[in-house]
């Protein structure tokens, strides 16, 4: 379908994920022309705001995060709609019924309608049912329903989360949002794996020795103090965007490249990981840290008064590693933190030394090759080979082949969340996780916080704008290891 009519549903319209993200997405969707005129977005909130008003807060959304709006704003605003809203109480789903049959009419939007739960996660149960109850999944055209995260606290909350909502609707109608699978270099791994003959024969243990991915953050918890200390790095960000990224790097190739196919593949890489003891000796595949005062301002502890004995990381390292045949012995070394010297995200994949190396005699002073593909701020890829000094004798010199990616025609790649809201119009499922690999993800970062509990962490161990604490260059050191630079 060239240009998909729907209308989108918008639960938690007022929020900051609607003002940062989603606005400005449809908006590129509709000026890209990948959206026509017949769709229509409903916006949902408590708030008593009219229509007027909730234009008014999408163009202003739209002005923050747009330097060239080439098209008429308000013409794109004309789409959209405002209803105040109580998720528990059945009459607003009436109204709100009532509300899409008249756009339906209006729009043409052949009766697709997208909801897209952008709010509290302990709502998402009872809005999927009452959706289901009010009867507005009786549509003439197909409805979807997008779930950000959290998808539930671990794994027994998540799996009575996805139950409830598979009373109402069916996997294939589910969309849970990772958006880092939105990246587009993250969508690149499987491109420069699968389409290259040079990496991927020697994509495996015996070629290479570990692989590091690295997405560390300057900001700190800033207004969601609440939602992070009941969460924490590695709920926060292990559990969705580092394992998906693991997953993508160790999958075998799918035969082919349908969502059932990838996301099997996935499911097989997930299920592989091998599960953390609980014994003290966590500490020698996981560390926690939590930031306190430093060149990026103060701990974490001081943030809000609440946070005053938290014991929540907000720094994770770790070593995953996955029991296969084509990965046995191969470590994955994760990190992930706020509050850390750069914003950056990395992936590097170290092959092995060459058998006898006759131009570095000194181990120490080899250079390994270095597959690096950078996810963010900049995106492209790296690979760090040998080559000749040029002049007389024979020294060898580390030298880099660069891409960087520019983006179609120049201009910005798509953000995450537009591709991924329309993918969802266009109903491919690719870049969305399955609950499969929900529960995998949730199995392994259970085993990992269950074996913490045991001890009382001694935090804070690093300071903030440092790249975490000290026993995360341990444990790579004892493999013979070092974190690679995430800055050139
Ligand atoms: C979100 C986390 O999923 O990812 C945030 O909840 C984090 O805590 C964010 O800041 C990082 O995303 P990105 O795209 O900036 O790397």
């Amino acid at each position: 379908v060239d240009k998909p009519n729907v209308v989108i549903v918008i639960f938690g319209a007022t929020g900051d994920l609607s003002k940062r993200k989603l606005f400005p997405s449809i908006y590129r969707l509709y000026q890209n022309g990948k959206i026509g005129e017949d769709f229509a977005v409903v916006g949902l909130a408590r708030r008593p705001w009219t229509n007027d008003i909730f234009r008014e807060k999408v163009c202003e959304s739209i002005n923050e995060s747009e330097s060239n709006n080439q098209i008429d704003l308000e013409a794109f605003a004309s789409h959209f709609y405002y209803q105040s809203f109580d998720v528990t109480d059945s009459s607003s789903y009436t109204h709100l019924d009532g509300l899409l049959n008249h756009l339906e009419g209006q729009y043409q939007t052949d009766g697709n309608r997208i909801f897209y739960l952008a709010m509290a996660p302990e709502y998402f149960g009872t809005i999927a049912n009452q959706i289901e109850q009010n009867g507005l999944k009786e549509s003439v055209g197909w409805t979807r329903l997008v779930i950000e995260k959290p998808f539930g606290h671990d794994h027994i909350s998540a799996k009575a989360l996805n139950n409830q909502i598979r009373l109402a609707f069916n996997e294939d109608q589910i969309y849970r949002i990772d958006h880092y699978l939105g990246k587009e270099m993250v969508q690149n791994i499987e491109v420069i794996r699968f389409a290259n003959g040079i990496f991927e024969h020697l994509w495996n243990n015996r070629f290479i020795s570990n692989i590091q991915v690295t997405s560390s953050e300057k900001l700190g918890v800033e207004e969601r103090a609440r939602y992070y200390d009941r969460s924490g790095a590695t709920r926060d960000m292990v559990q969705n965007h580092m394992l998906q990224m693991v997953a993508l790097l160790a999958m075998e190739p799918p035969i082919k490249l349908t969502p059932e196919e990838i996301r099997s593949e996935k499911v097989k890489v997930l299920r592989a990981l091998r599960l953390v003891e609980p014994t003290e000796e966590v500490e020698n595949y996981f560390v926690r840290g939590q930031y306190g005062p430093g060149p990026l301002g103060k701990g974490y502890r001081e943030e809000a008064p609440e946070l005053k004995n938290s014991i929540t990381e907000t720094y994770v390292a770790g070593k995953v590693m996955i029991d296969n045949y084509r990965w046995a012995g191969v470590p994955f070394y994760i990190r992930t933190g706020k509050k850390m010297k750069e914003k950056s995200i990395k992936i590097v994949v170290e092959f092995k030394d060459i058998p006898m190396n006759l131009y570095y005699k000194d181990e120490a002073k080899r250079h390994p090759n270095l597959l690096v593909i950078n996810i963010q701020p900049d995106e492209g890829i790296t690979l760090h080979l040998n080559a000749k000094k040029a002049g007389i004798g024979s020294i060898a010199q580390p030298i880099e082949l660069s891409y960087t990616n520019n983006g179609v025609d120049g201009i910005n790649t798509p953000e995450a969340y537009e591709k991924l809201i329309y993918d969802c119009i266009i109903g491919d499922t690719t870049n969305f996780t399955h609950w499969d690999e929900v529960a995998y993800s949730w199995k392994y970062v259970d085993a990992v916080l269950d074996a913490w509990s045991k001890t009382e962490p001694l935090f804070p161990n690093y300071a903030a704008g440092s790249m975490g604490p000290e026993a995360a260059d341990r444990l790579l050191e004892k493999d013979g290891f070092h974190w690679w630079p995430i800055t050139d």
